[in-house]
């Protein structure tokens, strides 16, 4: 029996188990992968657990800072331990309500996705007596990388489109209560590999460079976005970028010479790569079914569970592998849920199991409990451990729970 297998008996499943040392080792490899002086935004949607987002904040290294799109990631993160300072608010849809909660609370950065955006994010700012630093986030045409996720380069809610600009620029400019610092890019999550991501950051400094001159956008800050990938649900170590060091440093010296003195700083933003690996599902296997040529083996935890692949519109992963070994079977991996919809994995290679066995799922440390369907069907969320040097830090459970409202105005 492992270490986690443990975990499972004193816990039961489904479980998820957080190594925090592995979170850790992912953000020094990804500032190591990183020219000196970068910022680096953990983005709390892959994972708002206070440890595992802490994680990425403690430690004698460079200290992540926080990507956060809604009021609940605010709390997160400053639950987590960092300062309204050191948090960056994205988001197409942010609303006067969240936007005062967080300038109430002390953030000041914010990627404004469009001019309605941009003037809201103003507006409250002002009301607050406060300026709001805002990087407009620009939807341009992309290098073309292969991706997991396109979020530009075509039409998109996401960001100004590139084309506008110019004839935008004074008004974006007197935007009152808001001051332009630079612009933010967020092109792709989970690049294909080191070549795709670098084709993208090149084509994105090349721009950055450009606006600045051309129709003058201020360039304080430059969020390069992100891309780095991750192996989700699947045995895998992590993704190396050996070159992406010194080819950044090549194509920023290239186009924007003074950057080493930080004119202008430099920022990325990562959620898988940096918790993606922390994460094991441990599940209980309750059923296996035979029957017509084929083989389910259902386990206690569905897209309820770890709806991250459901969530991103694929109903079925390409692979969901089981980290076992002996004899194995082609079988459906598929939850406890009642739509044909909860599954996991669709003929895929499981060790041969029978009902009260354990299943491990790998690498799902993002992307798992908070982008599921964690209502669907009214069970439990899986209870979440935390583990640090082999011993346990904390156990917990999400819960979503009815609180009454008044019948009045809306609160
Ligand atoms: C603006 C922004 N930043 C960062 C991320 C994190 O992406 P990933 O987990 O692939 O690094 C996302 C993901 O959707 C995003 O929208």
């Amino acid at each position: 029996m492992t270490g986690v297998d443990e975990l499972a008996e004193r816990f039961g499943t489904p479980l998820y188990v957080y190594d925090l040392d592995r979170v850790a080792e992912a953000r020094d490899r990804l500032f190591a992968a990183l020219p000196g002086g970068f910022d680096l935004f953990y983005a709390v949607k892959a994972n708002p657990h206070p440890e595992v987002a802490g994680a990425l904040r403690d430690g004698s290294g460079p200290a992540c800072r926080a990507e956060i799109s809604s009021t609940g990631e605010l709390d997160a993160a400053l639950a987590a331990g960092y300062a309204a300072g050191e948090c960056l608010y994205t988001g197409p849809g942010k609303t006067d309500t969240e936007l005062a909660v967080a300038i109430a609370r002390g953030v000041r950065l914010f990627s404004a996705e469009s001019p309605t955006d941009l003037r809201r994010i103003g507006a409250v700012a002002e009301r607050h007596g406060a300026v709001a630093e805002c990087l407009l986030r620009i939807n341009c045409t992309s290098a073309g990388a292969a991706t997991g996720i396109r979020m530009m380069g075509r039409p998109s809610q996401f960001g100004l489109d590139l084309e506008s600009l110019p004839a935008l620029m004074p008004e974006l400019r007197a935007t009152r209560g808001a001051r332009l610092v630079g612009a933010h890019f967020f092109t792709m999550s989970n690049a294909g590999d080191e070549s795709d991501l670098l084709a993208e950051f090149e084509r994105v400094v090349e721009l950055a460079a450009g606006l600045a001159v051309d129709p003058g956008l201020p360039l304080e800050l430059l969020d390069l976005g992100g891309g780095f990938a991750a192996p989700y649900a699947v045995p895998g170590a992590p993704v190396r970028y050996p070159k992406l060091r010194a080819e950044l440093e090549r194509l920023l010296d290239l186009h924007l010479p003074r950057w080493r003195t930080g004119t202008p700083r430099l920022a990325c933003e990562s959620g898988r790569y940096l918790v993606a690996g922390c994460g094991t599902l441990l599940c209980g296997v309750v059923n296996v079914k035979r029957g017509r040529g084929q083989t389910y083996v259902i386990v206690d935890a569905g897209i309820n569970a770890i709806g991250g692949l459901s969530g991103l519109g694929r109903l079925l992963p390409m692979a969901v592998c089981l980290d076992g070994v002996g004899a194995t079977e082609q079988a459906s991996l598929v939850g406890p849920l009642c739509t044909p919809g909860d599954l996991l994995g669709r003929d895929v290679q499981v060790p041969v199991l029978a009902a009260g066995d354990l299943v491990r799922i790998p690498n799902v440390g993002a992307y798992g409990i908070t982008a599921s369907l964690l209502g669907f069907l009214s069970r439990p969320a899986p209870a979440e451990v935390t583990v640090r040097n082999g011993a346990v830090v904390s156990v917990s459970r999400l819960e979503p729970r009815r609180v009454p409202l008044s019948k009045g105005a809306p609160s």
